[in-house]
């Protein structure tokens, strides 16, 4: 991929697609909500642009920025996990609202936008969910609110890719990944995962539009 646009790229599996990307010679836009990131950013080799996806102003800020630039793909990262709690606790709409801002609401907010900066017919437009998505394959309600986060983020890319058929829109799990997110409890580098999904972005054709993929691009139950 010529030219990346990464959606969260501050730490963790972010801004290790920033790494992979910018060392295998992609030209990379990667954002950051803070300067520590932006710094992390910029020493790799990107361009680093401030965005927090729950701010209205930020999201504002940061599309008026990117004037008529044009990317082959976007990777959308940003992501909370969110409280542990599952359904037998109450939550606040604070801590709801929270987690939909952050984990779908800036696909509602950004996609329309940003299908206009992908390129036609190849742009690729990827939101990184969870397997705790899947209803299918659910076995409990813990992390409640971030299982309904990510199933809504599954819908919102599934429905766009019937209106941006121009483009390919997936929603994949990284697996359970070593990060601040994950824990070290997880099985899988942020290096492997992240060179899995690049080898299954790279290998994405118009047929997968709508998906909802594994890391290593074997299809998940909805
Ligand atoms: N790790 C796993 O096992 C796992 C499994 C399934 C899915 N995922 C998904 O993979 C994605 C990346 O997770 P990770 O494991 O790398 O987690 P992480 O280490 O906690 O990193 C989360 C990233 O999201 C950014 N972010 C959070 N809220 C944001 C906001 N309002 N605006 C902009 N950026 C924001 C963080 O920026 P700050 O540094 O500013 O907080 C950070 O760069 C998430 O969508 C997550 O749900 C992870």
């Amino acid at each position: 991929m010529k030219k990346v646009l990464i959606i969260g790229a501050s730490r963790g599996i972010g801004l290790e697609f920033a790494r992979q990307l910018c060392a295998s010679g992609s030209l990379v836009f990667a954002t950051s909500r803070d300067q520590e990131g932006l710094d992390r950013l910029k020493a790799l080799g990107a361009k680093a642009l401030q965005l927090d996806v729950a701010k209205p102003k930020s999201t504002e800020h940061f599309l008026s920025a990117l004037k008529a630039e044009r990317f082959d793909c976007v990777l959308h990262v940003a992501g909370v996990l969110g409280p542990r709690s599952d359904a037998t606790s109450a939550l606040t709409f604070a801590q709801f609202d929270e987690v939909m801002h952050t984990n779908v609401g800036c696909v509602v907010q950004m996609l329309p936008a940003l299908a206009k900066h992908l390129t036609p017919v190849h742009g690729k437009w990827i939101s990184i969910s969870s397997v705790m998505a899947s209803i299918s394959l659910t076995q409990d309600s813990a992390a409640w609110v971030y299982k309904i986060s990510k199933a809504a983020l599954n819908m919102a890319i599934h429905s766009a890719s019937k209106e941006h058929k121009e483009l390919l829109l997936v929603a994949m799990s990284p697996g359970w990944v070593q990060t601040d997110m994950g824990t070290s409890a997880a099985p899988l580098s942020a290096k492997k995962s992240v060179s899995n999904m690049l080898k299954t972005i790279g290998s994405l054709d118009h047929s997968d539009t709508g998906k909802f993929l594994n890391h290593d691009g074997l299809e998940l139950g909805w």
